[in-house]
Order: structure tokens, then C-alpha cells, then sequence
């Protein structure tokens, strides 16, 4: 039997789902532990099985009629309560986290746990001000309404989990449906927490369920029935088919955020230091950033100064335990996934590609991979075509924008890109020339939560962010009411 909660450092976890407003154990349970430290078992956690998808599902349906008839109002309190409660216990959730996957503490604490918050809030607000379409044509008036939907399931990955987890399940409460959440199963801890805050916070029960387990059993079996009505998800694109056919099978819409390849493009006109830096920068969390820019396109003239410059800012970068401030490169989540790392690196040298730097563990049995560089020998090379998710960048030069351009777009990727260049024009053309969701030009990361995100290709299906979330979780309906006198 799972216990309920665990204690983490002086702070207390819930180990079990939470289904219908309440706390529930399971007698079946999985371990996580701590990258830093891989004897360290942090929590027995509640493993959700078929019947637990069930009890969640059931458990969400009740609740929708009682949650979706919430005003506008109410629904934006509990959002903006549950906000609140992020706030207060940003500390806690940000170690819980950090020794959970290995997250940097300090970045927790002063970026993510504070924008889950703001995910939170920023719908509130968003459901407060969204205003109805409506305009006359033909003796008629055309009234768009978005009706909630249903329950909604969505899933998430392993990496930053607790605002990754936030950015999907703030859209749909606001809408009116109810929420079944799965968090990875590699890292469980800081989702776990959030469950203590969701009665607090005014929800009424079910309209928000956590349940935690593996994707295999419990994630196929939320995912394929057929009283959910959206899911949503984010991860791989190999979970992303199998999900998708999951949806499909009971026509529902399905929305996918997945993985990338971004190009960083460094074009000769540019401050080659800021663009090396945010380059060496790249490395930060380990590369396990779906966003990162791990493609360096940089132009032949200023290859060999932005070299000079980009290891000079990646010597600067130091691995170490992520609760410790001078950390800038945190320990990979899992033994399963170094060895991924490390075997895109071995394939990649028995390939003929150059690696420049790194191309090993950090500390032989450890989990920290040095910061690697590497020149392919072909744009086909693997190591160039595949998301590693890990600390391996790879470099190509080029000699025209047109050039830079077509190795941009040569990936079947297209979720982000970023740009270093001084011209406008050039940030202009380039920037609409390259195909992904977004593009960085001078900048990386910055991201305003009412634009659109979401990737092209096999970054993913579907828009997420301010009203484009809010159509996904919606649906649309036509009311068309004739305005002349009825004969
Ligand atoms: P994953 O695809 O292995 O797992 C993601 C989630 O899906 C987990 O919760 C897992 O339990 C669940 N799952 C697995 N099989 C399932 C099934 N058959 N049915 C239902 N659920 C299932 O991905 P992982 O390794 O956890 O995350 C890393 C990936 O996520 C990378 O490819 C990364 O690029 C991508 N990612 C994309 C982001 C974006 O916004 N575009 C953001 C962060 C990560
Ligand atoms: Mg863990």
C-alpha cells in the first residue's frame, strides 16, 4: 500500500492520485529517484492502473456538468486561488522538483514555478476579458460561442513537469471542462504536490484529477475512452502516433506539442558574442529542452571567431548539484536516458562525424554529460536529423541566407529557430522562411502566453496559448438569430 505522503527534505509529498477530491493510494507503486544521487529513492509512488483510468474518467464526467455551469467568474477565482497557492508554496514545489529530475533550483524558483502560476492567472484573466464574436449579415446575427466540452485528458513529459503540466490544464479548466492529469513517471514528485492545493483552491471535486503511472497501461487506457473528449499532449512523436490513433479511434480532437531540432542561424552581421553566448547557452538543463537551438548554423566568414567565443562561454559552464547556485549544467533524469545520449554520441563518431568537445560521461557512473559539440559529416547525419534531448549540440557553416535557409528547413522538425543577425530585412525574410512555430530573432525564450506555440511536422498538431487553446478546448457553436420581425 502506497503511504500518502512521503517527507522530502522537511517537505511532505502526496504519493497517491487524486480522483474526485480526494486522495487515493494504490497497492501497486513505482520509485522515483533522484538524478543527483541514484541510491537516493525519493517516494514510493501510487502506479494507476485500467481501473484507475476508469475511476478518473467517471470521476471528471460527474463533474463536468457542475464545473462547466461555473461562471466565468467563479471559474476565474478557483484559477486564479489555485494561482495564489502556486505562489505561497513555490519553494517547496521548486526542491521537490528540482531533486525529482534535476531541474536548477534557483531557475525553478525564479522562472518556472512562478509562470505556472502565471498560467493560471493569465487564463483567469483571459476567460474575464474574452469577448463573443458576433456581427450581422443577411438579416441575421452570427453568435459564436465556445460551449466546454467534456472531460479533457492530458499528458505530459518528464521534463520541467510542473510548468509544462500548467500550460495545458489552465486552458481547459478555464474553458469548463474537467481535467484528468498524468505527469511522466520519471518525474511524479512536483505534480504530486500540486494536488494539495486543487480542494483549497475552490475546485469542486473532479473537475481536476491527478493520476500517476506509467503511459503504457493507465496513459493508453485515459487516452482511449470514449467519454473523454480532448486530449492533450506533450512528449514524443512516437507516443504522439499511438495517442493520436487513441483519438482517432473515437474522433476526438487531439493536440500534440513534441520534439525539435531548432537551427540557432549566426549570420556574419551579427554581435557574434551575444550569439555565442546564447549558443554555449543552449547547454543549460542539460539540452533537455524541447525549444533548445541544437542545430549551430553559422556562416563561414565568422566560424572561426564564433568558435573562439562559443567555447570560451561553454568552459564557463559548470556541472554539478542543482540545488547549488554555481550549477549550470544539471545531471541527465535517468540512467535509461544518458545511455540514449551517449549512444546518439557513439553512432555518431562510428558515423565519421567530428566531435569537437565533450562526447562523454562526465563522471564514469554518474549521470552528467559533458557539453558536446559536434561537426557532422553530412547534413544526413543522424546526430544532425534527430532530437538527442540531451547536451550534444552540432555545427555546419554556410556561405548564403539561401543556403542557411534550406539547412534550416531540412529536419522533419519545426518547432522553434532562432536568429542572430543586425539586419532587419534579413530577420524579416529568414524569419518567415523558416518553418517552425516560432522563431527567435536576437533572442531566445521569450514567449508572451497569449501567442500561439506549437510545432510543424513532427513537432506537432495543433496550437496551444491565450485564444488558441481556448478554440481547442471549445466546442464552437453558430447561434444565427434573424433580426427582422418574424412573419
Ligand atoms: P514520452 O512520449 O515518452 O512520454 C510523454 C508522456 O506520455 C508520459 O507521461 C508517458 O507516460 C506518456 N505515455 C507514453 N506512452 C503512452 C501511451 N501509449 N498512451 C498514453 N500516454 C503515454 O516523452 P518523454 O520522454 O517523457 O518526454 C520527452 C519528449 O517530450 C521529447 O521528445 C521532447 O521534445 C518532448 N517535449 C516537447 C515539448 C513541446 O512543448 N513541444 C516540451 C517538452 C518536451
Ligand atoms: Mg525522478
Amino acid at each position: 500500500m502506497a503511504h500518502e505522503y512521503v517527507e522530502i527534505e522537511g517537505i511532505s509529498v502526496p504519493t497517491g492520485h487524486f480522483i474526485g477530491g480526494e486522495h487515493v493510494s494504490s497497492v501497486e507503486t513505482f520509485e522515483t529517484r533522484s538524478p543527483m544521487q541514484w541510491d537516493w529513492k525519493l517516494a514510493d509512488i501510487a502506479r494507476g492502473t485500467k481501473e484507475t483510468a476508469n475511476q478518473a474518467v467517471t470521476a471528471a464526467v460527474d463533474a463536468f456538468p457542475v464545473w462547466s455551469r461555473y461562471t466565468v467568474q467563479d471559474r476565474a477565482t478557483c484559477l486564479q486561488h489555485l494561482a495564489d497557492l502556486i505562489d505561497e508554496n513555490k519553494d517547496d514545489i521548486a526542491t521537490v522538483e528540482c531533486l525529482d529530475m534535476a531541474m536548477l533550483l534557483e531557475s525553478l524558483k525564479l522562472r518556472l514555478i512562478p509562470r505556472a502560476a502565471l498560467n493560471f492567472r493569465n487564463y483567469a484573466n483571459i476567460i474575464i476579458d474574452a469577448e463573443e464574436r458576433a456581427w450581422s449579415s443577411k438579416g441575421t446575427l452570427n453568435r459564436i460561442i465556445r460551449m466546454p466540452a467534456g472531460p479533457a485528458v492530458i499528458i505530459t513529459p518528464w521534463n520541467a513537469p510542473f510548468m509544462l503540466s500548467t500550460w495545458k490544464v489552465a486552458p481547459a479548466l478555464a474553458s469548463g471542462n474537467t481535467v484528468i492529469l498524468k505527469p511522466a513517471e520519471w518525474s511524479p514528485l512536483s505534480t504530486a504536490k500540486l494536488t494539495e492545493f486543487i480542494n483549497e483552491a475552490g475546485f469542486p471535486s473532479g473537475a481536476f484529477n491527478i493520476v500517476q503511472g506509467f503511459g503504457s497501461d493507465l496513459g493508453a487506457a485515459l487516452v482511449s475512452d470514449p467519454r473523454v473528449k480532448r486530449v492533450s499532449f506533450t512528449g514524443s512523436p512516437e507516443t504522439a502516433r499511438k495517442i493520436g490513433h487513441a483519438a482517432a479511434e473515437n474522433i476526438v480532437p487531439f493536440t500534440a506539442e513534441l520534439g525539435g531540432k531548432g537551427p540557432l542561424i549566426v549570420f556574419e552581421d551579427c554581435d557574434l558574442d551575444a550569439a555565442a553566448k546564447k549558443a554555449a547557452g543552449q547547454f543549460d538543463d542539460s539540452g533537455q529542452v524541447c525549444l533548445a537551438g541544437t542545430r549551430l548554423l553559422v556562416q563561414t566568414g565568422v566560424m572561426g571567431d564564433f568558435l573562439k567565443l562559443f567555447h570560451a562561454y561553454t568552459d564557463q559552464h559548470v556541472m554539478g548539484d542543482s540545488r547549488d547556485a554555481a550549477t549550470t549544467m544539471a545531471a541527465l533524469i535517468h540512467p535509461l536516458h544518458i545511455e540514449k545520449v551517449a549512444a546518439f554520441v557513439e553512432r555518431a563518431r562510428a558515423n565519421g562525424d567530428k566531435i569537437i568537445r565533450g562526447g562523454k560521461v562526465h563522471k564514469e557512473g554518474r549521470l552528467w554529460y559533458e557539453p558536446t559539440l559536434i561537426q557532422p559529416k553530412s547534413n544526413n547525419s543522424e546526430i544532425v536529423q534527430n532530437e538527442i534531448f540531451g547536451p550534444v549540440l552540432t555545427i555546419q557553416d554556410f556561405e548564403t541566407e539561401e543556403e542557411a535557409i534550406a539547412l534550416a528547413n531540412s529536419t522533419k522538425y519545426g518547432l522553434s529557430g532562432i536568429i542572430y543577425t543586425s539586419s532587419a530585412e534579413r530577420a524579416e525574410r529568414v524569419g518567415r522562411a523558416v518553418r517552425s512555430g516560432i522563431v527567435w530573432i536576437n533572442c531566445f525564450l521569450i514567449r508572451d502566453l497569449s501567442a500561439p506555440f506549437g510545432g510543424i511536422g513532427e513537432s506537432g498538431i495543433g496550437r496551444e496559448g491565450g485564444d488558441y487553446a481556448l478554440d481547442f478546448h471549445a466546442d464552437l457553436k453558430t447561434l444565427q438569430i434573424y433580426e427582422g420581425s418574424v412573419t
